[in-house]
C-alpha cells in the first residue's frame, strides 16, 4: 500500500510540510509505504491546453504528453493507493505550484462527456489539507467555494476525497522581525501550542484513514 503526499509550499518543514508529515505517519501507522513530495523542488508549470491527452486516437489520450519533472511524478500517482495534497492559502486559494500541479494531474483523466467521467483506471482515497492565516469563519466564508471545488473535483477524477483545514496559524519564526501588526503574536503563539497539535492529529487520523481504505 503506497500513499504519496504532495507539498504546495515553498517551506518545507512549517504549517503544510508538518500537518503532511503528521499524515504519513497516520499512513504508516496502518502499514502503508508513504513518501512526500516537495512540489517547489520540481521544475515543471501547468496545464498547456495542448489537448493532446483528448485527442481521438492519439498516443497521449488519458495522459499528459508534456514532458518535465512532473512525468515521473504523475506515473507515481497512478500507482498509489491514496495520496495527500497539501498547500498554503495564497490569496484564497493554493499556492501557485500546487495549483498547475492539480491541472497536470486531473485535467488528463478528466473526459469533456455528459454526464462527465474519469479516465483514472481504478477508485483511490485522496485528501487535501489547507493552511492559512485566516480564521476559520473567515476561510469557510471568503474561500470555502474554491476549496470544495477542489475536493469535488478530486472525487470526480479518483473517487473519494476529504479535506482539513488548519487555520490561524503560526506564520514566522519571530513575529517581531515583521510588519504584521495585524497580528498578535502572544495569541499565535498560543494557538500554535494549543490547537496546532489537534490540527497534526486530525491530519494523522486522516493519513491512517486513507490507508485504513485503501487496504
Ligand atoms: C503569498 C502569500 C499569500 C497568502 N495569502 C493568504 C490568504 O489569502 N489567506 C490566508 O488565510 N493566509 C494567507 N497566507 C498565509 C499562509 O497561507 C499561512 O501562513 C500558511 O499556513 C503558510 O503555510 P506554510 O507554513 O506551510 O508555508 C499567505 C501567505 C503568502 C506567503
Amino acid at each position: 500500500m503506497k500513499v504519496i503526499a504532495f507539498n504546495g509550499s515553498p517551506r518545507k518543514k512549517w504549517n503544510t510540510a508538518t500537518l503532511l508529515e503528521k499524515a504519513l505517519e497516520g499512513s504508516r501507522s496502518e502499514g502503508a509505504e508513504t513518501e512526500c513530495i516537495h512540489l517547489y523542488d520540481l521544475d515543471y508549470k501547468g496545464c498547456i491546453s495542448c489537448f493532446a491527452c483528448k485527442t481521438i486516437g492519439g498516443q497521449s489520450y488519458g495522459r499528459c504528453a508534456v514532458k518535465d519533472d512532473l512525468t515521473p511524478i504523475l506515473k507515481k500517482v497512478e500507482g498509489a493507493d491514496a495520496f495527500i495534497l497539501g498547500s498554503p492559502i495564497y490569496y484564497g486559494t493554493v499556492s501557485g505550484e500546487m495549483r498547475s500541479f492539480m491541472e497536470r494531474l486531473t485535467f488528463p483523466y478528466s473526459v469533456y462527456s455528459n454526464p462527465p467521467q474519469s479516465l483514472f483506471p481504478r477508485k483511490i482515497h485522496t485528501g487535501l489539507i489547507y493552511t492559512g492565516n485566516a480564521k476559520e469563519e473567515e476561510m469557510n466564508e471568503r474561500f470555502g467555494q474554491h476549496l470544495r471545488i477542489n475536493e469535488m473535483v478530486l472525487k470526480m477524477i479518483f473517487g473519494a476525497s476529504e479535506s482539513l483545514g488548519s487555520f490561524d496559524t503560526y506564520q514566522f519564526d519571530d513575529y517581531s522581525k515583521v510588519v504584521s501588526d495585524r497580528f498578535d503574536p502572544e495569541k499565535k503563539a498560543k494557538r500554535r501550542k494549543e490547537i496546532f497539535p489537534i490540527d497534526c492529529q486530525k491530519a494523522f487520523d486522516m493519513g491512517a484513514r486513507l490507508a485504513g481504505k485503501a487496504s
